[in-house]
């Protein structure tokens, strides 16, 4: 290369630059490698909270950082009582000091003891593997709710709207929402404003005209005898000098409104499980500028009223008519002469406590894809996917016109939708206008599952924005994606998400449009794994197992839902009591959480107990309501089989939980158990041609998967499996229990083909049924639908929902087996990369966000020959399984193995290598030996 003088003025620029860098440094130091920093600073999973109640929070933080093999040796927390503080480097609170520590997450508070309605203030730097410091994080904090019963200085009031002494069987009983409201001055400068609120019933908290917070659904269900939940929010920029107003609306909710199928079927009570008048407490923390403090607590000084919400009720729908607004009422100003003293309750003996988990929010808005006009006057709005949530409604004429939204998940032939399968949840929104221009309205206290919206009554002809959808979730399915070369199950992986965000709603429910929305826990269980690759559900999950802890029968089972409002005694089921072990066992493997296993073990014993004497030779039998492998399609695996699988599922998870926990003798205990019950298992069930007794897919599918079969029969009884499945025309005959299973033992013995195949199937049963139909969801039967016959198949409309995430249980399978991204221990530090190859699909790409970072694995064919990307984030390490005959067939880049140093060559055999890789990139490429 001929150099020019500007180059070569260039040159020398740039070593004078390096010479000059190099002496920075110590002549010694090896060059330095990025920093790594940490960031995303979260306490108790949650990214700066309100008013915890937990008093040893956790914290977390990820670390970003270039290059291979990085990893934290060491970090230091300051937390300070002030940002100022903080921002001096004064943890005044806590310093951890230097903590020779790999741990990012789980990493436990150990400072000054945390006061109640108090505010903290955190950062962290860590020590990468050279012992380089990083940068203190950006501040992060939290605060400390109402720790103390006595804390509490509030009362719950409500407004006595009478009751309705009639019959709740035949017709409906839908009080009035009920408005509380107080005015208050202020007239010093404010440091600090804190609301903490809650209601038994549900609330909606208004101050100076607004609401507060963007929850919805607040406080949340729980047994509210066992436990209430509240919130906090920050106000302090929301409260003026002078007047202000505060305000709330309450109505029934879970507390006192319709629950689940108790109409339906007419149980003992219908509504008003847990009391018959929804009532509000709440107190507003003032701290001023000149140090004293204030506090505004609910009580019988507020003011009560009725006003629009004339109907409001979580499956019923809501009613609002505008005429009655009371104008102004949560504004400053406003006289309330007229309103009236509020009625006061006491909350006895429950708990109070800052809701663990995430609140419902409106995660999207969506336009409408299309407004059709089945019948003159019935306007029929497509929303262009399933979804859970509100519609929220434009309009604009003549006062006392009576709009009426109604709701669907599908429509029938003649364009209308179809509500039979809502059973007896009324689903009807009525908005009745005061005719004062163009009204925007959102329903507050009820919810729907649909695509459809029917509006009838509207004044003229609506446009396409008079209905806006209003989706609701607890959570965002934002921590992974999944992209094939199968345009089909690229929808499907869609559809799933759909279906987890739409019955995520605080607690996860079966389905969010008929009269049922209960926490069933068998779809839980088996959907836990699936979940959490595609969301952050540690906190959700975590409110949800202090439901079922709170729920757990006191003979020891775990019942059939949770929150368990009702008053049956004999509410459990195998499999899905089991999610007493199941989902807990799961929160440690994915979030590698320790403490919610510490929390439930004492009931988890009990559980086992249970199941003890319930089993005769470690059998356990059907027992309690058993629904089988529920919605299987023409085979049927018996109840017993059911039940003493997943007896020695629980075991084995038991022993590993105790184990995990360090409870040696008892992990002994379970290790013994579990042999036992494999043991009798294999006597009765299977067959020493390795066939199981009943010769069904899920026979052999949860038997091969918990590992019940005996060894020497495996190989066989996993053979049977896969020629079944053949016979089968690679169609399934599992249900709810069988299905995910059926894809996890086929994975598990090496059926790779076979798997993609029931992936990519299409004909009924398989979930390519559901999209060839034009499914945006995943359904609650494999035939809820078909093409042909827009009434339903030949099933009963009123038991079938278009909206269950229990079959969506293959992400699983997707996730573990399809990618291929795994963990061996618990919380994915220790990861294992093993993807299913398989002729059958061209390419694989997935990507999860883990509690330790964003994991990629990616697999393509390129000719006879596999290329397959990592990604490992900074501070794990990962066994990568490489199906190759020969090592020296194998390039990382374009260098052979044993030329990268940052790979270790943990074994190989004639089936496949086993790498260990540190954090980065990688791209492998291989010959494939299948
Ligand atoms: C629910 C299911 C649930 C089942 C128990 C149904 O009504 O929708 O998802 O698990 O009952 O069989």
């Amino acid at each position: 290369m001929k150099l020019t003088q500007n180059t070569f003025i260039c040159l020398i620029i740039k070593i004078a630059i390096l010479c000059f860098g190099f002496n920075r440094i110590t002549a010694n130091t090896p060059p330095q490698k990025d920093l790594l920093n940490p960031k995303e600073l979260r306490v108790e999973y949650l990214e700066n909270p309100m008013g915890i109640t937990v008093l040893s929070p956790r914290f977390s933080w990820l670390l970003e950082g270039n290059g291979r093999n990085r990893t934290q040796s060491a970090y230091q927390i300051l937390v300070s009582s002030s940002k100022k503080k903080l921002e001096e480097d004064q943890g005044d609170t806590w310093d951890s000091g230097k903590v020779s520590s790999h741990n990012t997450n789980q990493v436990v508070y150990a400072g000054d003891d945390l006061i109640s309605n108090t505010d903290y203030y955190w950062k962290v730097k860590i020590w990468d593997e050279s012992n380089q410091e990083s940068e203190w994080s950006e501040p992060a904090h939290w605060s400390m709710g109402l720790l103390n019963f006595s804390d509490w200085q509030g009362q719950f009031i409500s407004h006595d709207v009478g009751y309705d002494t009639t019959d709740k069987y035949d017709s409906l009983y839908l009080p009035p929402a009920r408005y509380l409201r107080k005015s208050f001055q202020i007239t010093k400068k404010i440091k600090r404003a804190t609301v903490y609120s809650t209601a038994l019933g549900l609330y909606e908290l208004r101050l100076n005209g607004e609401k507060v917070g963007d929850d919805y659904f607040a406080p949340g269900w729980t047994d509210y005898d066992e436990r209430l939940y509240y919130q906090t929010y920050d106000i302090t920029h929301s409260i003026k000098q002078g007047d202000n107003a505060i305000g709330a609306v309450i109505a029934d909710g879970w507390y006192a409104g319709y629950i689940g199928y108790a109409l339906l079927v007419r149980l003992d009570k219908v509504r008003e499980f847990y009391g018959v008048n929804p009532s509000f407490m709440g107190q507003l923390h003032i701290q001023y500028e000149d140090g004293t403090e204030e506090v505004l607590a609910t009580d019988s000084t507020w003011k009560s009223n009725e006003g629009p919400v004339r109907e409001a009720d979580i499956l019923m729908g809501e009613k609002y008519d505008a005429r009655l607004e009371h104008s102004g009422w949560d504004t400053p100003g406003y006289d309330d002469q007229g309103w009236k003293t509020p009625k006061v309750y006491t909350y006895p003996d429950g708990k109070l406590e800052a809701h663990p988990g995430s609140l419902i929010k409106n995660i999207e808005r969506l336009r409408p894809v299309k407004m059709t006009e089945p019948e003159p006057g019935t306007y029929i709005f497509d929303l262009g996917k399933n979804f859970a949530g509100i519609a929220e409604l434009k309009v604009e004429g003549p006062a006392g016109t009576e709009v009426r939204l109604r709701f669907g998940e599908i429509l029938k032939q003649d364009g209308n939708i179809q509500t039979e399968n809502l059973r007896l949840a009324r689903a009807t929104d009525t908005y009745i206008l005061k005719g004062e221009g163009v009204e925007v309205w959102q329903p507050k206290f009820t919810y729907h599952g649909f695509q459809y919206v029917e509006v009838t009554g509207y004044p003229g002809k609506p446009i396409l924005d008079a209905i806006t959808g209003i989706v609701l979730s607890s959570i965002k399915t934002d921590a992974s994606t999944f992209k094939t070369s199968n345009e089909m199950n690229n929808t499907l992986y869609e559809n799933i998400k759909t279906t987890q965000e739409a019955n995520f709603f605080d607690i996860p429910t079966d389905c969010p449009q008929r009269d049922e929305r209960l926490g069933w826990t068998g779809d839980a269980q088996t959907y836990m794994r699936s979940a959490t690759y595609n969301a952050d559900v540690a906190s959700f999950m975590t409110k949800f197992l202090v439901d079922l802890d709170d729920a757990q029968r006191w003979y020891g089972a775990y019942p059939n839902f949770a929150p368990f409002p009702y008053s049956r005694p004999d509410q459990y089921s195998p499999a899905w009591m089991d999610a007493g072990i199941i989902i807990p066992y799961n929160m440690y493997k994915v979030y590698n959480d320790k403490r919610i296993l510490e929390f439930m073990y004492n009931g988890m014993e009990k559980f086992m107990e249970f199941q003890a004497d319930a089993s005769t030779n470690f059998i356990r039998p059907g027992g309690g309501n058993n629904w089988g492998d529920w919605l299987a399609v023409d085979e049927e695996t018996s109840k017993g089989y059911i039940g003493a699988s997943f007896y020695g599922y629980d075991a084995k998870l038991m022993a590993e939980i105790a184990e995990v926990l360090g409870r040696k003798q008892d992990a002994q205990k379970y290790r013994d158990l579990f042999e036992n019950i494999k043991k009798a298992f294999s006597e009765k069930y299977i067959l020493p041609d390795g066939r199981t007794t009943e010769d069904t897919q899920t026979t052999y599918a949860l038997a091969l998967y918990f590992d019940l079969f005996p060894e020497n029969l495996e190989e066989k009884g996993a053979a049977r499996l896969a020629e079944k499945i053949e016979k089968n025309s690679f169609k399934f005959s599992s249900g709810f229990l069988g299905t995910k299973h059926v894809m996890l033992a086929l994975s598990k013995y090496g059926y790779h083909d076979l798997a993609y195949k029931l992936f990519k199937q299409t004909e009924y049963p398989s979930w390519g049924y559901s999209v060839e139909n034009g499914s945006t969801s995943i359904w609650e039967r494999w035939n809820s639908y078909t093409k042909n016959d827009g009434e339903n198949s030949d099933l009963n409309a009123k038991m079938n929902s278009f909206s269950h995430y229990a079959f969506g249980s293959v992400a699983e399978w997707m996730f573990l087996h399809a990618a291929g991204i795994g963990t061996e221990d618990g919380g994915y530090r220790n990861i294992r990369i093993k993807p299913d190859i398989s002729k059958e699909v061209d390419f694989i790409n997935g990507s999860y966000k883990s509690i330790n970072g964003t994991i990629t694995s990616s697999w393509k064919w390129q000719g006879n020959k596999v290329i397959m990307t990592v990604n490992i984030p900074v501070n794990t390490k990962a066994k990568v399984h490489i199906p190759i005959e020969n090592i020296s067939d194998l390039r990382e880049g374009n260098k052979k193995i044993a030329k990268v140093p940052s790979i270790k060559v943990v074994t190989t055999n004639e089936k496949e290598a086993i790498l260990e890789i540190g954090s980065g990139t990688y791209s492998f490429s291989f010959k494939y030996a299948p």
